[in-house]
């Protein structure tokens, strides 16, 4: 049976007095895949290794499968992590790094060797169990990793920018043997990665994290479409969502580049706004050919499947997604452009901290404005 984690008002604060997590609570549900992305340094590997036993909590209660784990030793949690660089013994066979920890556990041998031919077949790692780490390459030796948590048949899989080390190709396949293990498996899964491809694909919930907080947990669709904040806009998305910092004034949305008339909904939406500075985001792919917004095409970026119209509106850069009905500006046109009205956002100003000595030590990002 997979296994439910609770985290509540997990704080982490290293020696030294580095506060790297702030009052993260996540309620995962058993066989659920929750990613945790956000840029490097954000707190991401800290919040896992706490919950895996490597690193003390310093505040708040950490259940799995509702037995409080706050304070419990690392391998008595019934948890298996993955970790980027392989960490298999170079010495063993892939059938020895394998079977390892059951070994450790005086397992009988007949009940292991069952579990690692049934996680060999899985992986399809079966003929490659005579060989050592070196003679594998990369996407194998990660496989291998895998294979040790699942001859585990732990309560949680935890894993932590395990593709990292891949090149891009393998990666991607990475990514979808993933996904099938996760069904296989049924098992629930925590997975960090700075990727945020990968949490768009893997997650059943994503959780965005910077410096040190959560800014948003749901869906990947919702982190795509409805974005709680600037930071988790302009994070999720590839090419970044386009941002324009401006006024309300007047039933229309002002900045240096353009003026741009808002309609009764946005105008519904931006009531409390009047007079007050806001910024207007729109994704690359909800950019319209026709509008009062000058663009001036830079460059095409021909992607294969689509082409990405890089230009700029006054100085600023922005991105457009081009599709076929854009195949026919070039660089130097200018054309005037308008935001998709439903699928414009609209965010307050981020809000930076500094410390005494004028360090900056949080930046809160704009809140959406729905
Ligand atoms: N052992 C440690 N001692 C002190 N600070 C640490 C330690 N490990 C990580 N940090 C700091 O905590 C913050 C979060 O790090 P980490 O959890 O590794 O981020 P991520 O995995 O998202 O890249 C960073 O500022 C990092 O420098
Ligand atoms: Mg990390």
């Amino acid at each position: 049976m997979p296994a439910s984690v609770s985290i509540q008002h997990l704080d982490k604060i290293y020696d030294g007095g580095v506060q790297a997590v702030w009052d993260f609570n996540l309620e995962v549900a058993p066989g659920e895949f929750i990613v945790l992305v956000g840029p490097s340094g954000c707190g991401k590997s800290t919040t896992l290794r706490m919950v895996a036993g490597l690193e003390e909590i310093t505040k708040g209660k950490l259940l799995i499968d509702g037995n409080d784990c706050t304070v419990k030793p690392a391998k008595n949690r019934d948890i298996a992590m993955v970790f980027q660089n392989y960490a298999l013994y170079g010495h063993m066979t892939v059938y020895e790094n394998m079977a390892f920890s059951l070994t450790l556990r005086k397992e009988n041998k007949e009940i292991i060797h069952r579990k690692v031919m049934a996680a060999a077949e899985i992986l399809d790692l079966k003929s490659q169990l005579n060989k050592k780490p070196k003679q594998l390459s990369g996407g194998q030796r990660q496989r291998v990793a895998m294979g040790r948590a699942i001859v585990r048949n732990p309560k949680v899989f935890l894993f932590d920018e395990p593709l990292s080390n891949l090149d891009a190709k393998l990666r991607g396949s990475m990514r979808r043997e993933i996904m099938l293990l996760h069904k296989k498996l049924n098992a629930t899964m925590m997975y960090v990665t700075h990727d945020q491809t990968e949490a768009l694909t893997l997650a059943d919930r994503i959780v965005c994290m910077s410096m040190g907080r959560v800014q948003q947990i749901g869906k990947p669709i919702e982190l795509y479409e409805s974005p709680a904040n600037t930071f988790v806009a302009t994070f999720i998305g590839l090419p970044p969502m386009n941002m324009f910092e401006g006024r309300v004034e007047g039933g229309s949305f002002k900045c240096s580049l353009f003026d741009y008339p808002l309609n009764d909904k946005q105008r519904e939406k931006l009531k409390d706004y009047d007079g007050k500075e806001v910024i207007l985001g729109v994704r690359p792919e909800n950019v319209t050919r026709s509008g009062p917004v000058k663009l001036l095409i830079t460059n095409n970026e021909n992607l294969g499947m689509n082409t990405l119209v890089h230009g700029k509106v006054g100085g600023k850069k922005i991105v457009i997604c081009k599709f076929a009905e854009w195949c026919n500006y070039k660089p130097g046109d200018e054309i005037g452009i308008g935001f998709n009205p439903d699928m414009t956002h609209f965010f307050e100003l981020p809000v930076q901290e500094f410390d005494a000595n004028g360090k900056l030590v949080n930046e809160i990002p704009g809140k959406a404005i729905r």
